[in-house]
Formats: structure tokens, C-alpha cells, sequence
């Protein structure tokens, strides 16, 4: 296949249903125009994620599940191919956790967490999640039914490529816990040779390592088909809602054992 001149994917989360498939879409649009415009990939994604974020529909931003003690915390995370890495974990009291990342990016550190990255959030300017602005659909797992999970987007702006996420983690877990959203190379990785973006279960995707595997196999020449193909087999299908994204200069692949809104818009050379 050609090497394209940008492709870009995001997704609503393992679970999410498809008839939402209209807010996948409007997030790769804005992250198009946002190519389109010049912005550094890294922008790029954050820009999608955030339009998910707003979304009360998926589990991450206004949207975020709340814990079982009815308190919202969220991790988000950044990556992209020169290797920048920026991440916050059960930070509660933002609107766009995914902006929060970007930022810490620019710092000397890679992971914030809990009280530190709000107050550093907070320092930093970035909209607060206003009281009663969580408004969290999904289904609890318990229910026998899909619950919603992480958000996500991977693009290739016609040389750089990144990968984020945005998730209020699984809904009724204790506060503190931390999925693999910020784990660098379990829920997301990006480099030279391509960008990973994984959703569902946050323990067993951090257990296999799943987006630096997956992305290794990219670098090896794999298509993305195989490597979705491949990956998807490493999951349970009733235990374990798994899915990903990914892409690299020629192609992309999309995929989930659950129902999960996701879109992509590419363009040819
Ligand atoms: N995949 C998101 C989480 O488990 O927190």
C-alpha cells in the first residue's frame, strides 16, 4: 500500500455503542482540521480526545464512571514518535484530563497522580469538571451487559506519529485505582514505525504489555489487520472487553470484541 498523506482514528471505548458512532466522527474531524491546520501531531490527538472528553455519551472527561464511593478520577496519556510522554492518573476535578497530559509533556516529569496533578492542573489554568457534569451511561460489567471505556485517537500527520487516551477508569472501582491508561507502552505507544491506542480492561491489557507488543509487531512490517488479529486473541472474549486502534504510514486497523464507535479518515498522497 502508499504511504498516505495523514490518517487518523479514534474510538469511543470498548462497549460503546455503535449508533454513537456520530461522536467517534466528530472527534476524527476536528483532529483532521487540526492536521490539516499545522499542529503537532501531539495537538492532533489531544484535540480528538478532548472532543470525547465532552461527550457525556463515553467514559472519559464529563463522562467519566464514578468509583464506588461516587467520586470521579481519570487518567489520560500522551505519545508520540520523537518520544515525548506525558501522563496523569486519578486526577479528579478536570474537564479534559487529556489536556493535563499534553502539559505535563513540557515538564521534567512523565506521570502526575492524584491530588499533585490537580493542584498542578489547576495552577496550569485548566477547566474544572463542574459539580454534576459527570453524567456517566455506562453498563456495569456485573450486568452481564458492555461497559464503555477508554477513549482514544492515533494519527500519522505525513511524518510524525502519536497516540492518546482518556478514561474515568471502571465504574464502582475503589478510589485510587489506576488502569493502563498511563502505563507507558501497556494502554498506548508511538513511534517511528506507528501509533497504538488499547481500550477495555485495564489489568490485562497492562499484563501483556499489550501497545508496545503490538507496536513491535508494526515495526517488524506487520500490517495492521494481522496485528489486531493477532492481539484480539490475547483476550477473553466474555472476561476481558478489549480493543484497539492502530496505525502506520500505509494503513490501519480498528477493531473490539465488544460493540466500540470508532472512525477514520485518511487521505492518499
Ligand atoms: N482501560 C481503562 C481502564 O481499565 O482503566
Amino acid at each position: 500500500m502508499a504511504e498516505k498523506k495523514y490518517i487518523l482514528l479514534t474510538h469511543g471505548g470498548a462497549g460503546s455503542k455503535n449508533e454513537y458512532q456520530d461522536g467517534a466522527r466528530r472527534a476524527a474531524d476536528v483532529g483532521v482540521e487540526s492536521i490539516k491546520s499545522g499542529a503537532s501531531v501531539m495537538d492532533v490527538v489531544c484535540r480528538a480526545v478532548a472532543v470525547l472528553e465532552d461527550d457525556s455519551r463515553f467514559n472519559a472527561g464529563v463522562g467519566s464512571h464514578p468509583r464506588a464511593d461516587g467520586s470521579v478520577e481519570m487518567d489520560a496519556a500522551v505519545m508520540d514518535s520523537s518520544g515525548h510522554f506525558g501522563a496523569v492518573a486519578a486526577i479528579p476535578g478536570v474537564k479534559n484530563p487529556i489536556h493535563v497530559a499534553h502539559a505535563v509533556t513540557r515538564t521534567e516529569y512523565k506521570v502526575l497522580a492524584g491530588q499533585g496533578a490537580a493542584q498542578f492542573a489547576k495552577k496550569a489554568g485548566f477547566q474544572p469538571l463542574a459539580a454534576g457534569q459527570v453524567t456517566a451511561r455506562g453498563v456495569d460489567f456485573s450486568t452481564g451487559e458492555s461497559s464503555t471505556d477508554t477513549v482514544g485517537c492515533v494519527a500519522f500527520d505525513g511524518k510524525n506519529f502519536a497516540a492518546g487516551l482518556s478514561t474515568g477508569g471502571i465504574r464502582g472501582a475503589i478510589p485510587g485505582r489506576v488502569g493502563d491508561v498511563p502505563l507507558i507502552g501497556c494502554g498506548l505507544y508511538a513511534g517511528p514505525a506507528g501509533a497504538v491506542a488499547a481500550t477495555g480492561n485495564g489489568e490485562t491489557i497492562a499484563m501483556h504489555l499489550t501497545a508496545i507488543r503490538a507496536y513491535q509487531m508494526i515495526e517488524r512490517g506487520d500490517a495492521p489487520e494481522k496485528v489486531l488479529e493477532e492481539v484480539l486473541h490475547w483476550f477473553h472474549p466474555v472476561d476481558d472487553a478489549f480493543g484497539l486502534i492502530l496505525v502506520n504510514r500505509d494503513g490501519y486497523a480498528g477493531g473490539c470484541n465488544r460493540t466500540m464507535a470508532w472512525s477514520v479518515v485518511w487521505e492518499e498522497k
